[in-house]
């Protein structure tokens, strides 16, 4: 029998195998749900909310979202990035309306109260009442009042923030593994922001973060990446757990070719030929010859595949439900060629991406399977039991790691 029957379907026990079981319930139970946001999103984290590269100028914004909070990233006065909760410091309303722009100062719509770039208020219409009736108290001090400003971290051009009043160091949470591959992407060149995709998808936001802990399903599931190399079993490859929930799977392209194990995966189409394929024909450009993905939990995938640079911005809404942001960039100082391959190779990627359109699929219908089954459990033995790093790609280990990590944390 390949699931296990928990007895009770309100019992929150985690199955008795340990890590390499998934109960259901994590997928679709509200509390659980909430615990997260509150323990992930809202605690001892760091969480990727924009690039530099968006808001360059003295003012210029961005609206962005940590769990179900919405934040404000701001590039202030004296050049330093400020994140700051998206709501009036007076009755909670929202203050900025518009995903991106560039400002003075905000104004919030409802009474008017004016912040500051970095948050602080700096404006209270009718503080002194008006003909000498009303107004705020005498010992009313602004700046008690500023909008709730959240640490900092800018990394190579990418900028992450932390709601927890004294967050680790972004290197102590991110782990040695993760910032090494990081700092690869990111060496401190300026980033060229290339463009934009959205799309929502009826799972647990959570099934995101697996299904880039899982390299096999691609193998599989992804006929693109298996018939013009990009990704296959047989290359060599890396799949590395690491702190905080994190992981990296490490692949090659290696163009299209027929090789035993290919020949063994209905989904590679020897017949499929494309009549344009710089689509799947990448440039050289890392000395490694790798090809990355990085999950930095609870925020943000981080892609390298062929010549595209993607961040995959992952927004819950809700048990059941989630938001994928997507925003491609690539170097400031990429000649012409590279920028049009960096463009061109984003079409494997978003909504209807030639690769990520069946991710969608499958992780909506995945939702619909734990939809009612909390008291089953999911089975990840692939490559093992174990949760150390592998030298290849047949594996569930990084979903075993990650729930390692999240039973810790969350206490269950
Ligand atoms: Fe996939």
């Amino acid at each position: 029998m390949l699931q296990q029957s928990i007895e009770s379907t309100t019992d929150r026990t985690w199955p008795q195998e340990g890590w390499t079981r998934v109960p259901f319930w994590v997928y679709t139970d509200p509390d659980i749900y909430q615990r997260e946001l509150d323990t992930f999103f809202y605690g001892p984290s760091w969480n990727y909310v924009a690039l530099e590269c968006e808001v360059p100028e003295k003012g210029s914004y961005k609206r962005s979202w940590i769990g179900e909070r919405q934040v404000v990233v701001v590039r202030g006065e004296e050049d330093q990035i400020h994140v700051w909760e998206n709501r009036c410091a007076h009755r909670g309303a929202r203050l900025c309306w518009k995903n991106k722009g560039k400002e003075e100062s905000f104004t919030c719509p409802y009474h008017q109260w004016n912040f500051a770039l970095d948050g602080a208020l700096q404006g209270v219409p009718l503080k002194r009442g008006v003909l000498r009736k009303g107004g705020m108290p005498a010992d009313f001090d602004n700046a008690q009042h500023s909008l709730k400003r959240l640490h900092v971290h800018v990394e190579g051009g990418s900028i992450w923030a932390s709601f927890h009043e004294d967050p680790p160091s972004f290197e102590d949470y991110s782990g040695p593994e993760v910032m090494r591959n990081l700092q690869r992407q990111f060496p401190g060149k300026k980033l060229r922001l290339l463009g934009y995709n959205r799309q929502k998808i009826d799972s647990n936001w959570k099934l995101y973060f697996e299904n880039l802990k899982d390299p096999y399903h691609a193998t599989l599931l992804h006929s693109f990446l298996i018939t013009f190399g990009l990704w296959r079993a047989d290359t060599q490859s890396e799949s590395i757990p690491s702190a905080s929930g994190h992981s990296t799977m490490v692949s090659r392209n290696v163009g299209k070719k027929k090789s035993e194990a290919a020949a063994e995966i209905t989904r590679f189409k020897e017949a499929l030929e494309l009549h344009d394929t710089d689509t799947v024909t990448p440039k050289p450009e890392f000395e490694d010859g790798k090809v990355i993905a990085i999950t930095h939990f609870p925020s943000v995938i981080i892609h390298q595949q062929a010549n595209t640079f993607g961040m995959r911005h992952v927004i819950p809404k809700g048990v059941d439900s989630f938001e994928l942001a997507w925003t491609f960039f690539g170097y400031e100082d990429d000649d012409e060629e590279m920028t049009r391959l960096r463009v061109r190779h984003a079409n494997l990627y978003g909504p209807a991406g030639f690769v990520a359109m069946e991710d969608g699929e499958v992780l909506s219908e995945s939702q619909l399977g734990a939809h009612h089954y909390g008291h089953r459990a999911a089975v990840v033995e692939m490559g093992g039991k174990d949760v150390e790093a592998q030298d290849h790609m047949v594996t569930e280990v990084l979903i075993r790691a990650f729930y390692k990590h999240y039973r810790e944390a969350m206490g269950l």
